[in-house]
């Protein structure tokens, strides 16, 4: 048994060759292109599938992202077929997506980009603030990353909820389950939080008639994928004031081209698909232990269901 690492970011031979061959030990690890015999090659561990990958392991057994969406991997042509696949639930990553959504959370909460413009121009209002108790905010996708945001928002005393497809049961915050319960999930969301899988059901979820169903004056967060919004419907609402504001991590292209209407709105906080990275001290930690529990003849936690996409 071999485990091949398919390197993709420039951080990976520096950064991540080290971490997991410290992870993985006493395993036989090899970095691509140095493969061996293809025969001895059962686990990959990367960020994508390649055009070699669909024929070149004849006793590749699982596929181990390093990214927690697979939506790249599941929608290639060159994914191999009968093999698993394990998507990343890394402790570090988490910690990311937790300070971010609750970054954003407190920052439109306390409406700090209008104070702060306003302190700039020389304004000094005197207002009565919405306390975090008059505040829903929702998590649109209510796994693991969204699930772990709850502990960081309760103590402020938000009021919280979740929808997901799977009846979620978390203390404190309120369960939406399923499409019939979608719209009034929305209807009550002052801060949306999407978290969501990037699947064809959840591709164009937020768009103007689903916005459009949010408060007036709501808040947009979007740290899934960037096929989850029309990005043509965003700023129409943000004009007209139907929208508050929104902060958006996650693109259609990636890189975000310079002159994309984002960067330049108001009420648009562009940020590098930063939420959330997979971290390799962590990560690789996590590699090895879905390789034990493989080796163990169990499945790991992120196995991925090829039928519901995640
Ligand atoms: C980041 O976007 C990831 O999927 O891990």
């Amino acid at each position: 048994m071999a485990v091949l690492f398919r390197p993709f970011f420039s951080i990976d031979d520096p950064v991540w060759v080290p971490a997991l061959r410290e992870a993985l030990g006493d395993l036989d690890f090899r970095v691509w292109p140095d493969c061996g015999d293809p025969a001895d090659i059962t686990a990959i561990v990367g960020w994508e599938v390649f055009p070699e990958d669909r024929n070149s392991w004849p006793n590749l057994k699982v596929i181990l992202s390093l990214r927690a969406g697979v939506e790249r991997f599941l929608s290639s042509p060159h994914y191999p077929p009968g093999v698993k696949l394990v998507r990343m639930i890394d402790p570090g990553l988490t910690e990311g997506m937790r300070e971010y959504v609750a970054a954003f959370v407190l920052r439109f909460h306390r409406d700090i980009d209008r104070v702060e413009t306003d302190a700039a121009a020389g304004e000094w209002p005197s207002s009565i603030p919405v306390g975090a108790a008059q505040r829903t905010v929702g998590f649109l996708g209510f796994g693991h990353l969204g699930q772990a945001c709850v502990p960081v928002l309760q103590p402020f005393g938000f009021r919280l909820r979740g929808w997901s497809l799977s009846k979620k049961s978390v203390p404190g915050v309120e369960s939406f389950t399923g499409p019939e319960s979608f719209e009034s999930f929305l209807a009550g969301t002052d801060i949306l939080v999407c978290l969501l899988p990037l699947t064809p059901e959840t591709e164009n979820c937020l768009n103007a008639h689903t916005l459009g169903l949010l408060p007036r004056g709501a808040y947009l967060i979007n740290a899934a994928r960037g096929r989850h919004l029309v990005e043509g419907d965003l700023i129409p609402l943000l004009d007209s004031g139907h929208l508050g504001g929104a902060a958006l991590d996650v693109f259609r292209r990636e890189p975000l081209p310079a002159g994309h209407p984002f960067h330049a709105h108001p009420k648009i906080i562009v940020t590098p698909h930063i939420s959330a990275i997979t971290i390799p001290q962590t990560g690789a930690l996590i590699i090895r232990q879905s390789l034990e529990t493989i080796l163990g003849g169990e499945d790991p936690p992120g196995l991925v269901d090829f039928a519901k996409g995640y």
